[in-house]
């Protein structure tokens, strides 16, 4: 299995405290900034169907928009009910203004 960095989005397109959707290659994933930390998850949420992207987001926490679960950011580990299956996350780097995903292929 390789490991591919990906040009997901502009860096400056990832705010403070909010989240955004993109693609990184055939994956659809979120993005959530943290002070000058961003993270990568899943799109959807563990416990059902609902976008991350639109969640609330606080420190490196994001809260499901749709039942309020939530997920810790660095790990994708949930952090309450009913949320109770991990949230893949990817490493992410940032490199000339845009926000780079390795997705294992
Ligand atoms: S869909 Fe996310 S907590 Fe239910």
């Amino acid at each position: 299995m390789s490991t591919n960095w990906i040009d997901a989005a502009a860096a400056d397109h990832v705010w403070d405290g909010a989240g955004i959707e993109a693609q990184a290659g055939d994956r659809t994933v979120a993005l959530f900034r943290s002070g000058e930390q961003v993270f990568a998850t899943d799109a959807l949420c563990t416990h059902g169907n609902a976008r991350l992207c639109d969640g609330f987001v606080e420190g490196t926490m994001v809260e499901c928009p749709l039942h309020q679960g939530q997920f810790d950011l660095t790990n994708g580990q949930p952090l309450c009910e009913p949320v109770t299956e991990a949230l893949r996350v990817y490493p992410v780097r940032i490199e000339g203004g845009r926000v780079w995903v390795a997705i294992d292929g």
